[in-house]
């Protein structure tokens, strides 16, 4: 997108505005394709990381399926027009009621735990089949508040447990369609997923039905200039030829599937915001945007760096150095030490990677209203989020008399 359509968009739709370039999705679409073409590989987006309905429908447009992790956003997905068969249901820790909404909108749900598993046995015994969540035991992940495949994990079922998933799958003649891990998000290193594939080819022997082997989300996406990210291409001959020699000695072709979210959203988004206020404090200055951690909590939650540019200036050279915050009510710091042309109040700003874990954690804190999302897609812009109003704040809340 050229600064100048986004100039436009804020000066059309206001800020703080969320806007994703749905071509830069279709070309992740493609690239992770590409590096995959040897085997039979499916994409599930892990929708959690951008549930725009519109969003969805051009995932589904693209050929993509989709992964959900609650009834909300398995809702959401057959709002956009997938069906059911296109939907898997990831889920971790959930009443077992949640289990119950998917499978009766005919779901394939993705079981992390070995009492959920026996009542899916008791309930549907060989009738439905099912996916097992796997915690592989292997460390991956930018952080430590997005590492779930390690051994103390919360996250599926710890593969020493084998034995008794095994019991299960006898007891109810279970139909363990396919096995699944996630070991993390923003996993740079490749050979982490090599890592984790060996584990579940190796558990795989076990179970005579599989169709599916899900390695999970995770790929790492650049967030600054010459920053590592996943290196697809060689991570799809690596895995690929150990897919294919698994397949070979399991005796049948088998999907692999992946479910990822940044890799396919983070760098499609951006988050417009305007400056209120520049603060010249003597140990250096500010800019204050109309936006903070209740529209994009990761810079605080995750210490994440997020690339911010100012597209009113363009053209200008970038002289100054800046720390960027919100204007919330609590310290919301986005962006640290960065380099900006000369910046004055009333500019509009562009916070990168902003299309995956964004909108989808904005919260009302400080009753502050939620930005609206636009979808820019092959020339045309799309209004697909009105920005909340005062109604939405007050929707459900109970005035009582006192
Ligand atoms: N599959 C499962 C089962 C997951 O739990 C996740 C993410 C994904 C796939 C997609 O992971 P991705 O490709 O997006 O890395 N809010 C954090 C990320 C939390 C990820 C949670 N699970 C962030 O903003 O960094």
């Amino acid at each position: 997108m050229e600064n100048i359509t986004l100039l436009e968009l804020a000066e059309n739709y206001g800020t703080p505005l969320y806007v994703y370039d749905g071509d830069v999705i279709a070309a992740k679409v493609e690239r992770l394709r590409a590096a995959f073409k040897e085997v039979n590989m499916k994409i599930k987006y892990a929708c959690k990381a951008n549930t725009n309905i519109s969003v969805l429908a051009l995932m589904k447009k693209l050929g993509v399926d989709i992964d959900v992790v609650s009834p909300q956003e398995m809702k959401l997905a057959l709002s956009a027009g997938f069906s059911p068969e296109q939907i898997t249901f990831t889920s971790s820790g959930v009443g077992f009621d949640e289990i119950e909404a998917c499978v009766n909108e005919g779901v394939l749900v993705n079981i992390d735990n070995l009492s959920t598993l026996e009542k899916f046995g008791q309930k549907y015994g060989s009738s439905l089949p099912v996916f097992i969540r796997i915690r592989p035991n292997v460390a991956g992940g930018g952080n430590e508040k997005i590492s779930t495949g390690h051994g103390n994990s919360k996250f599926g079922i710890p593969i020493e447990q084998k034995g008794e998933i095994l019991k299960l799958v006898n007891k109810y003649q279970l139909r363990i369609v396919g096995l699944h891990q996630h070991t993390g998000s923003d996993i740079k290193d490749g050979s982490t997923f090599v890592q984790a594939a060996e584990v579940m080819f190796e558990l795989a022997k076990d179970f005579d039905n599989l169709q599916y082997l899900d390695f999970g989300g995770g790929f790492k996406v650049p967030y600054k200039e010459g920053d590592v990210e996943t290196d697809m291409e060689d991570l799809g001959v690596q895995l690929s030829a150990r897919f294919k020699a698994f397949c070979a000695s399991y005796g049948r072709e088998l999907e692999l599937w992946f479910e990822p979210g940044k890799y396919l959203v983070s760098e499609s988004g951006l988050l417009l915001a305007s400056v209120n206020v520049v603060k010249n404090n003597p140990n250096g200055t500010l800019l204050g945007l109309n936006t903070g951690l209740n529209h994009l909590i990761r810079p605080m939650m995750y210490d994440a760096y997020h690339g911010v540019y100012n597209i009113s200036k363009a053209k200008e050279e970038a002289s100054k150095r800046y720390n960027i915050v919100g204007y919330m009510c609590e310290t919301d710091d986005i962006a640290k030490d960065r380099t900006l042309p000369e910046t004055e109040e009333g500019d509009i700003m562009a916070i990168k990677n902003a299309g995956a874990y964004g909108f989808t954690m904005a919260s009302n804190y400080n009753s502050r209203f939620r930005p609206a999302e636009v979808l820019y897609y092959q020339g045309k812009s799309h209004l697909v989020r009105k920005r909340e109003t005062m109604e939405d704040i007050l929707k459900n809340q109970i005035l009582i008399k006192l």
